[in-house]
């Protein structure tokens, strides 16, 4: 699904990310971490080509973004929502309708709005609060309208730069569960984290970042066992393998 290779991003003399390179498939969940300043947010800023990296391919869904010219921009960034540490939700306006500003950057007809904000609404389970203001609602709550705002425009893939930044360990457990539903559902998932509890309890594959640099990648469960199965070309010839063994060995007896 999306593919970084050799990826380099300086600002100035900082070299924010150095020769990156990954790749995420599709449905996986992937937390990025590192302390502050790694790269992470870096990192899911060039995948949404906020950044343009001064070396590297960027491949999303087999094209190479770094390539995309200007005016395909808007078509890549509908394909992917984000959620964001502090929320980013409109203060002057109620749950709805911060989730309805999403269908109208996309451009969905007026028609389908009531049942796809309605279903992503009760999906993050607020549905009740449609109507309610931010600022009447709780840290946790927010940033559920936020990921409804993500989903809405039901996008392939989801980034989340420190979601649970601003919340509790209740309440960014929750918010996880979420998460993982949505993962189940087929979406990717890369989330930027510090958060080392939700890491260690999600078992999820982990891409380390330290000073620009991947210095760790524990692929997820799924991954290690499609690199573990040999591709059938392999597989053939160590049949005929063992195959011209046992004849070798059934004409040395009969000799
Ligand atoms: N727009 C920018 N201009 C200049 N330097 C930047 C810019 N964005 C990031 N940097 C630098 O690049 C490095 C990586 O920053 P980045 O925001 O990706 O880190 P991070 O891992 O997300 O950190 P945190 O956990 O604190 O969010 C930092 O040294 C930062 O100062
Ligand atoms: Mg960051």
């Amino acid at each position: 699904m999306i593919s970084l290779k050799d990826v380099t991003k300086t600002f100035g003399k900082i070299k924010a990310i150095e020769d990156a390179t990954f790749s995420v498939d599709k449905g996986e969940f992937v937390f990025l971490t590192g302390p502050s300043g790694a790269g992470k947010t870096t990192i899911l800023k060039l995948i949404l080509r906020d950044y343009l990296p001064d070396k590297g391919k960027i491949f999303f869904e087999g094209k190479d973004i770094v390539r995309l010219p200007d005016k395909y921009i808007p078509s890549l960034r509908q394909q992917i929502g984000v959620v964001f540490q502090d929320f980013k939700v409109l203060p002057e306006r109620t749950v709805r309708e911060n989730v309805e500003v999403a269908l109208a950057v996309k451009g969905t007809p007026l028609s389908e709005w009531k049942k796809r904000v309605g279903d992503v609404l009760n999906l993050v389970g607020l549905i009740e609060r449609s109507s309610l203001f931010p600022s009447q609602l709780s840290g946790g709550e927010l940033q559920r309208v936020s990921l409804a705002r993500a989903l809405v425009i039901n996008p392939k893939m989801i980034l989340a730069d420190e979601p649970t930044g601003n919340l509790d360990w209740d309440t960014a457990d929750e918010l996880m569960d979420l998460f993982e539903k949505i993962s189940k559902e087929g979406k990717t998932v890369i989330m930027a984290t510090h958060h080392r509890g939700i890491v260690d309890k999600l078992k999820k594959r982990e891409i380390k970042i330290d000073n620009g640099k991947i210095t760790g990648d524990s692929e997820s469960p799924k991954r290690k066992a499609k690199a573990k199965e040999k591709p059938v070309e392999k597989k053939a010839e160590e049949e005929k393998t063992k195959v011209k063994a046992e004849v070798e060995e059934v004409k040395e007896k009969k000799e």
